[in-house]
């Protein structure tokens, strides 16, 4: 049988590009550009598995563009880009990478809760602008973590493994918002306090970090209304998806001095950053890094090209998201 037929829509690890291209007939992107839609519908009528990213939007008329393509195996985690619904239309399989970028993004959202609580974007700015005037006790006084309050948003692994680092690292009580309760056992460990009203927890917080999916369920879950439940003071941290949260209720109710700051890794329409946000001084802006290590990118590869190795066999696959 000859061999699968494959596109790789980014650069991936040379690693993973290497051990795809050693079993499968792949075709890569050697430049890295972004594709356009009409090349990703294209790709639809000539390939058998496409694997895109976060940065391609799978959309119904990509899919519709062919009917050869029988996986999508995304690499990365979230899947609100890929229309599932158009997808399953054509019986089309899509896979996911979970598990695998788990500490990594909860490592992004402890980087964001830091670098916002002790104003570490606003201090490094200051000094490469040459504006740094010398040690006072009142410069860029920030809030301290210990015995603060963190409210996640979803409870789910990277939740729970950023609630981990929070909790036993920094001694900062837990609170989560979730459709139900977490297992006892991480409950204990974490002592996490299940909040089944999102409000109610919006206003216990002192740091709210979101780790719901995207998508139509949550969009803009986190609207002028919830920033307004928000405790005065507060912060709020994004490494779920950018379409959970309204960024002109946020970007006033920083410019306000309702909420202390916020920290964000991801936007609506990347790699477009709300405009309003780009002059506000106490919000960090990261570029999408949440999994952007190096061997976090290279097990993503590898759990993608394990689901269309099994994909191959006919075998069932590891990690289907339809
Ligand atoms: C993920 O895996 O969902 C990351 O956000 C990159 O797509």
């Amino acid at each position: 049988m000859d061999a699968l037929r494959i596109l790789i829509t980014r650069r991936w690890p040379v690693e993973v590009e290497r051990a795809m291209a050693a079993q499968f007939d792949v075709v890569l992107n050697e430049g890295d550009k972004p594709l356009s839609q009409a090349d990703l519908a294209a790709a639809m009528g000539e390939f058998d598995v496409l694997c895109p990213t976060v940065s391609d939007r799978i959309d119904a008329d990509v899919i519709g563009g062919g009917d050869r393509v029988k996986l999508i195996a995304n690499y990365g985690v979230g899947f609100d880009h890929i229309d599932l619904a158009a997808a399953k239309a054509k019986g089309i399989a899509v896979t996911n990478t979970p598990g695998v970028l788990t500490d990594a993004t909860a490592d992004i959202a402890m980087t964001l809760l830091l670098m916002a609580a002790r104003r570490a974007g606003e201090g490094e700015r200051e000094l490469r602008a040459g504006q740094w005037s010398g040690w006072r006790p009142t410069h860029l006084v920030g809030s301290a973590l210990k015995g603060k309050v963190l409210g996640c948003v979803g409870f789910g692994r990277i939740a729970q493994a950023t609630a981990r680092r929070a909790h036993h690292g920094f001694g900062m009580k837990v609170a989560y918002y979730a459709r139900r309760p977490a297992d006892e056992a991480v409950a204990q460990e974490l002592q996490a306090e299940f909040t089944p009203d999102l409000i109610n927890l919006l206003g216990k917080a002192d740091f709210v970090s979101l780790h719901v999916p995207g998508g139509a369920e949550t969009a803009s879950m986190i609207d002028a209304a919830a920033i307004a439940a928000m405790k005065p003071g507060s912060y709020l941290i994004n490494t779920a998806r950018g379409g959970v949260v309204d960024h002109a209720a946020l970007a006033a109710a920083l410019r306000s001095g309702h909420l202390a700051g916020a920290g964000l890794d991801v936007y609506p329409a990347e790699p477009q950053v709300p405009a309003e946000l780009l002059d506000i001084e106490n919000v960090v802006l990261l570029p999408h890094l949440g999994s952007a290590n190096s061997e976090t990118r290279i097990a993503m590869g590898m759990c993608a090209m394990a689901n269309v190795e099994e994909f191959a066999k006919g075998a069932e696959l590891p990690n289907p998201v339809t």
